[in-house]
């Protein structure tokens, strides 16, 4: 395991769509393990894969009051309830916290490392963080939709 750099913005590589996840391999779960590290270091509560510069559709992110950590590969949102406005940060952008509208309750489906297919529920704050990352895989960014300043 390792840690990676952590892109931040102004770089073009988190403004990009990236690609679904093909291969099952060790090569992944390398990755995965690497995504965990970087997290657990920078003590984030999520990093999704362009944030390290790999373009592939992978997030990790702490879970349920930071007890778990959670890996996501090919994540999708399959339902979505309510809203909640909370302020949000990201790894690529420090020192700038601004409020998000999300929903309040996610179902995402997705894959863990081996190709199992996973369901994740996510509610409040975990519901923010995986909207939060699922974004950065279509090059999207918090600040991007921000609602701080608007009436
Ligand atoms: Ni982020």
């Amino acid at each position: 395991m390792a840690r990676r750099k952590i892109y931040q913005v102004g770089d073009d590589t988190l403004r990009q769509v990236s690609k679904p996840v093909t291969e099952f391999d060790d090569k992944l779960s390398m990755l995965i393990d690497d995504m965990i590290d970087t997290l657990i270091y920078a003590d984030g509560a999520g990093l999704a894969a362009p944030q390290i510069g790999v373009l592939k559709r992978i997030f990790v992110a702490t879970f349920d009051g930071g007890r778990t950590i959670i890996e996501a590969v090919n994540p999708t949102i399959v339902q979505a309830k309510g809203k909640r406005v909370a302020p949000e940060g990201c790894l690529s952008i420090p020192n700038i916290r601004e409020k998000v509208e999300r929903p309040r309750r996610v179902v995402v489906h997705a894959f863990d490392r081996h190709g199992n297919p996973i369901e994740l529920i996510g509610n409040g704050f975990d519901a923010s963080c995986f909207c939060h990352e699922i974004d950065h895989l279509d090059g999207i960014l918090f600040t991007d939709k921000s609602i701080n300043g608007r009436k």
